[in-house]
């Protein structure tokens, strides 16, 4: 019986992103092109919205890196998505400081108003909740960052009804043509 795992095949790079890829590795030395791994890693998560194994060994054969060295960078920062998550992505920060100021609260309260686990994805696909590692905005705990970006302070549970609610409201005004 051949028990050999299944060889992954790299994902194919469109066009446009091998653009976005060159501008990245341009900005560095000849000889040191897998400087751009981050940068090439957020544009396959900015085009595809998660980065697959797949991406990964594309991402490497394109820097002529080893793919066990992106893996090792994808896996070290929480911001690169390595499963699919749905449109908005929420990090509630959970580290010591905001502990003390309800963090746990927080995401707690997240999960229960969208029905998921903590790590879960609404069925509708737009919302995933995840615990954060710490923002450097302790002292505005609860605090929370939206796709890895846009980040909110003092997040109590009638501020995070708000921006749930905002967030559908602009996935709805997003959908009607
Ligand atoms: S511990 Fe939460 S922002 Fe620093």
């Amino acid at each position: 019986m051949n028990s050999a795992a299944p060889v992954l095949a790299p994902m194919a790079l469109p066009e446009a992103m091998q653009q976005r890829f060159a501008k990245e590795v341009a900005k560095y030395p000849a000889d040191q092109s897998q400087s751009a791994v981050m940068a090439c890693l957020s544009i396959v998560q900015q085009e595809m919205g998660w980065v697959s194994p797949e991406s990964e060994l594309a991402v490497a054969q394109y820097l002529g890196m080893p793919v066990m060295a992106v893996r090792e960078v994808s896996s070290f920062y929480n911001m690169y998505n390595l499963k699919p998550v749905g449109r908005y992505k929420i990090n509630v920060c959970t580290n010591l400081p905001c502990q003390l100021r309800d963090g746990a609260g927080a995401l707690a309260h997240l999960c229960e108003r969208l029905g998921v686990e903590v790590g879960g994805t609404t069925a509708d696909g737009l919302f995933t909740v995840q615990p954060g590692e710490c923002m450097g905005a302790c002292g505005d705990a609860p605090v929370l960052l939206v796709n890895d970006r846009n980040m909110c302070s003092f997040m109590g549970h009638d501020k995070l009804d708000q921006l749930i609610d905002g967030l559908r409201q602009s996935a709805t005004d997003k959908a009607t043509p």
